[in-house]
């Protein structure tokens, strides 16, 4: 790979392969187990992330757009390909053609897919039960039933529902628990058909989990049934919960880069544009480059910390499309600055030396989720594989 700036996201695949063992140890009998890996994996490098883990032995993998599961089929994935986003009539010629298998969520999708079928196809049918984002209601599943049982052209598989406050999914009487209810409902109509159920985000996996080890009562919606799984945050080592500390995730990315050259800033100089930030004493500042078209959101400036030899130092300044500053005068302070050549700097996740910062801490400071400090490092970042699979990743598909 080349890389001529040192600006990358370490992605460490002995992390990624203890969080899906985490859950494969916790749910040996569940019927589904999809790792969500839209939005280029969180992040992570889907083509990778997806051939890496089917050598996990997982067999389900979860897009959000057809491109992404095409981009996963024309690198060699095997794995059943489900796509969540809907599709319009060319969408579902796309998507028999490289044997993806849709998630439908409305009556135009089933025509679509009977108009383009040759033989039966799978599908799995998403219902409402409360994000009111996409999905059938389910007072529509008698109607459901009718067209579809028998149907030579669809074979249907699996319900599906997604929770929209999977935080709460711990409490019996919570939003989640209502969900739960519905989709369960709604698939005791559907038993004729052998089908399974999938309801559960990261939030709702591990909220299962926490009640596994204090003893789920069985009248818990979280027992109504073995609920399929479809972990996304949780797979990439962080837990959305409140309680933390009953699962040990390892966090996959690390955003890193290092210090290009250092500033001697008089008292009274500023950084940056418009000049945000003001030298109270002599200071020195760093200029590392990484920026905003990085994703590494503006809003941070002046607010964020970031790792630099071991210690957490102040963002200081607007921050830039390709460059961010920071004031490291306390931690070079009277020392020789050729000794922090081109020194480490970690954005969030692990430094060098062992050194954690969490994209959680981050995020709050950046008025966003978890989620989004994710997704949001920028294409032009290279993602480099460390870890036990990272010679499969570098020989197999490159990078
Ligand atoms: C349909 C669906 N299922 C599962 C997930 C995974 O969610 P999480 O990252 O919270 O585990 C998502 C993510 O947004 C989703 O859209």
């Amino acid at each position: 790979m080349e890389m001529y700036r040192r600006t990358f996201a370490e992605i460490n695949l002995d992390h990624l392969q203890h969080n899906i063992q985490v859950l494969q140890r916790s749910f040996p009998q569940v019927p589904f187990l999809c790792p969500m890996v839209k939005a280029n994996a969180y992040g992570h490098g889907d083509v990778q992330l997806a051939r890496f883990l089917e050598t996990l032995g997982i067999r389900h993998l979860g897009v959000c757009l057809i491109e992404e599961g095409l981009l996963l089929r024309n690198f060699g994935v095997k794995a059943e390909i489900l796509v969540f986003r809907g599709f319009d009539r060319e969408g579902a010629e796309k998507i028999l053609q490289y044997n993806m298998t849709p998630v439908v969520t409305s009556w135009e999708q089933i025509d679509y897919l009977e108009a383009a079928a040759t033989g039966p196809v799978g599908i799995h049918l998403k219902f409402d039960t409360g994000m009111n984002r996409l999905g059938f209601r389910p007072e529509e599943a008698q109607k459901l039933f009718d067209r579809l049982w028998q149907n030579k052209k669809i074979r249907l598989k699996a319900l599906v529902t997604h929770l929209f406050n999977g935080e709460d999914a711990v409490d019996p009487q919570g939003l989640s628990a209502g969900q739960l209810r519905a989709l369960h409902k709604v698939s005791e109509l559907f038993r004729p058909f052998e089908i399974f159920c999938h309801a559960l985000n990261s939030a709702g996996i591990l909220s299962a989990m926490l009640l596994k080890d204090q003893g789920l009562p069985a009248d818990h919606p979280l027992a109504l049934q073995n609920w399929g799984l479809r972990p996304g945050l949780l797979i990439y080592g962080y837990n959305p919960l409140v309680q933390k500390n009953f699962v040990d995730l390892k966090p996959v990315m690390s955003l890193k880069s290092h210090v290009a050259t250092y500033r001697h800033l008089r008292v009274g100089e500023t950084v940056s544009y418009g000049g945000t930030w003001t030298a109270k004493r002599e200071s020195v500042i760093a200029v590392v480059p990484i920026g905003y078209a990085d994703g590494y959101h503006r809003i941070l400036s002046n607010q964020s910390s970031v790792l630099f030899a071991g210690r957490k130092v102040p963002l200081v300044g607007n921050i830039c499309m390709d460059y961010l500053m920071l004031d490291v005068t306390d931690v070079v302070q009277g020392q020789d600055l050729k000794g922090f050549k081109d020194q480490e700097v970690t954005l969030f996740g692990y430094g060098s030396d062992g050194t954690f910062l969490s994209p959680e801490e981050l995020a709050v400071q950046a008025h966003t989720i978890t989620w989004e400090m994710l997704t949001s490092v920028g294409e032009r970042v290279p993602r480099v594989y460390t870890g036990v699979a990272s010679g499969f990743i570098a020989e197999e598909i490159g990078g």
